[in-house]
């Protein structure tokens, strides 16, 4: 599947200032390997995988969430918010569509350098009829100074970088309660989201 991708939109396995590309970026050439006709035709997840009510982040708990929430697994101690999981999933529809109710994310901070801030994100995981059709990216938000200054946005090409901007949408928000985004995904193909991030 790799080939089929166009290269400059794609972030490179390493990439210096992204800390951790040194270690896990590969040293010696890939080796492709033929997938298997399970990798490639199956298993395909049943509808009854996903119930509708995953879609909406903010009815997890027994109340609704507090709002900007630390990210669920950094080290930080910022309290965390008991009725924000900060997970979900949603299957889309006939035509591709999806669509996911959550509090807007925050900033945070981590230690890939010096007053290093991730700027707000949420990250996708999608998967195809099959678990070798998967796509793992981040979205981010317009206008947010602090992609300037990510490495792991700035890793990927700039000609991919606005594909991972959602663009605002406030009738696809709920009035008066939340803003709305539209984030277009492409798995493959030349306008194909990068993927990697
Ligand atoms: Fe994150």
């Amino acid at each position: 599947m790799a080939e089929t991708r166009p290269v400059d939109v794609h972030p490179p396995y390493l990439y210096p200032d992204y800390k951790s590309t040194r270690l896990r970026a590969p040293a010696q050439p890939l080796v492709r390997v033929a997938p298997s006709p399970l990798e490639t035709a199956g298993p395909v997840f049943p509808k009854r995988f996903v119930g509708e009510s995953e879609a909406d982040l903010t009815t997890w708990g027994t109340s609704a969430p507090l709002g900007e929430n630390p990210h669920p697994v950094d080290d930080h101690d910022a309290p965390l918010d008991p009725n924000f999981l900060g997970k979900g999933q949603v299957l889309t529809d006939d035509e591709g569509r999806y669509r996911v109710v959550t509090v807007k994310p925050g900033a945070y901070p981590w230690q890939n350098h010096p007053f290093g801030w991730r700027p707000a994100h949420i990250h996708f995981s999608l998967f195809g009829n099959a678990y070798a059709q998967r796509l793992i990216t981040q979205m981010f938000f317009p206008g947010d100074p602090l992609l300037a200054i990510d490495p792991i946005f700035q890793s990927v090409p700039e000609a991919g970088r606005k594909l991972l901007i959602a663009d605002l949408d406030l009738e696809q928000g709920i009035e008066g309660v939340a803003l709305g985004y539209r984030w277009d995904l492409v798995v493959r193909g030349p306008r194909a989201t990068p993927m990697g991030v």
